[in-house]
């Protein structure tokens, strides 16, 4: 019994110098290991007379359990006496300089897409979407687009079969890929009264691939509808924003064209930027790029939409981004914007 309680004298002694868990670690192996001083002693009961056994056995598993559970409060002690150490050595130094993360920027097409919504913007137009999965009645029909017009064969289509039509069905679809924006002309003049105007800029789909064509690319629709409007509103409006877009000095021209939903119809032409109207290969020797189309509202538009052709006048115009974009930056394939070159990409 004597030995016993030194056992427990020792311990505690021992157990308040450690000041490490690898010194908690060898205090465990030492009392309670495979040969520790605990061990050995329940492992010598056996040497005792048989009726002494009980008695000793009760006071040294008594102090196996003690031992136990000192060593381990010590080590939850000791673990989180460590940890504030190893925070407290960790200083950081907040003067170093921080890691670069290289700026992104949005894409040219993107640039110039802002840059023409900004412009209509300033001069009072609204902005109006309009969904890229069109009807044909939308996208064709409402604009004097019938069934049968040759403009539908101008337009390279993308049919989209909605999934109740079976695959092998012939029956053509009456759901398209936008080939225009125009589209929005007519969403936008059901919603409104006039007098209004507004730009409706989007992503358009055309069966088309080459230097200068892609499948998918970018246009700016305009429209704007009132009592008064004339050719003249067409020509003021369409004039300053070439001048915002592409400097005040640039030469406009307004040439005689056909549109099937503007009556009458013109493209507008610019110097050529290239070769300030001397004539070189990108104008093919006129000294003029055509940049957009426009025209007055044909009145069967407006017949579309419920509008009184006797009381309302408007002008609409189309034009598109990636084709003003390669202007302005005199860039000479399409398919360039599409191919995520940052060595491209970067130079904007
Ligand atoms: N929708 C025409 C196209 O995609 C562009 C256009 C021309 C739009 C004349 C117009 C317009 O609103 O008046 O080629």
């Amino acid at each position: 019994m004597k030995d016993i309680k030194k056992i427990k004298e020792d311990f505690i002694k021992e157990s308040s110098q450690v000041e490490t868990i690898q010194g908690l670690n060898e205090l465990r192996v030492r009392y309670l290991g495979k040969k520790g001083i605990v061990t050995d002693g329940l492992r010598r009961l056996s040497e005792l007379p048989r009726e002494e056994r009980p008695k000793f056995g009760k006071v040294l598993n008594e102090l196996k359990r003690f031992i136990e559970s000192e060593i381990k409060s010590l080590q939850q002690q000791l673990e989180s006496e460590e940890a504030k150490k190893r925070v407290l050595s960790e200083s950081i130094d907040i003067t170093l300089p921080g890691r670069y993360i290289p700026p992104g920027k949005r894409h040219p097409v993107t640039q110039v897409l802002d840059e023409i919504v900004n412009t209509f913007v300033s001069m009072g137009f609204e902005v109006e979407e309009g969904p890229e999965v069109e009807l044909d009645y939308y996208n064709f029909e409402a604009l004097n687009i019938p069934k049968d017009h040759p403009a539908r064969e101008m337009q390279d289509t993308f049919y989209v079969k909605p999934s109740s039509v079976d695959n092998d069905s012939t029956t053509e679809s009456d759901i398209v890929l936008r080939t225009h924006t125009s589209p929005v002309q007519i969403r936008g003049m059901k919603k409104r009264t006039p007098p209004f105007r507004f730009i409706a800029p989007g992503k358009v789909y055309r069966c088309d691939a080459d230097v200068s064509h892609t499948p998918m690319f970018h246009q700016v629709e305009g429209l704007m509808v009132g009592e008064n409007i004339t050719f003249s509103h067409l020509k003021g409006v369409l004039e300053l924003f070439i001048h915002c877009l592409f400097g005040p000095e640039t030469p406009v021209k307004f040439r005689p064209s056909y549109f099937p939903f503007t009556e009458p119809s013109t493209e507008v032409d610019i110097g050529c930027i290239l070769c300030s109207g001397e004539g070189c290969r990108v104008c093919k020797g006129t000294g003029w790029l055509e940049v957009l189309g426009a025209g007055m509202v044909h009145p069967k538009v407006f017949e579309a939409v419920g509008y009184d052709t006797e009381k309302y006048q408007g002008f609409a115009f189309g034009m598109g981004v990636e084709r003003l974009t390669m202007l302005k930056y005199k860039i000479d394939d399409i398919r360039l914007f599409f191919e995520n070159d940052v060595r491209f990409l970067r130079q904007f």
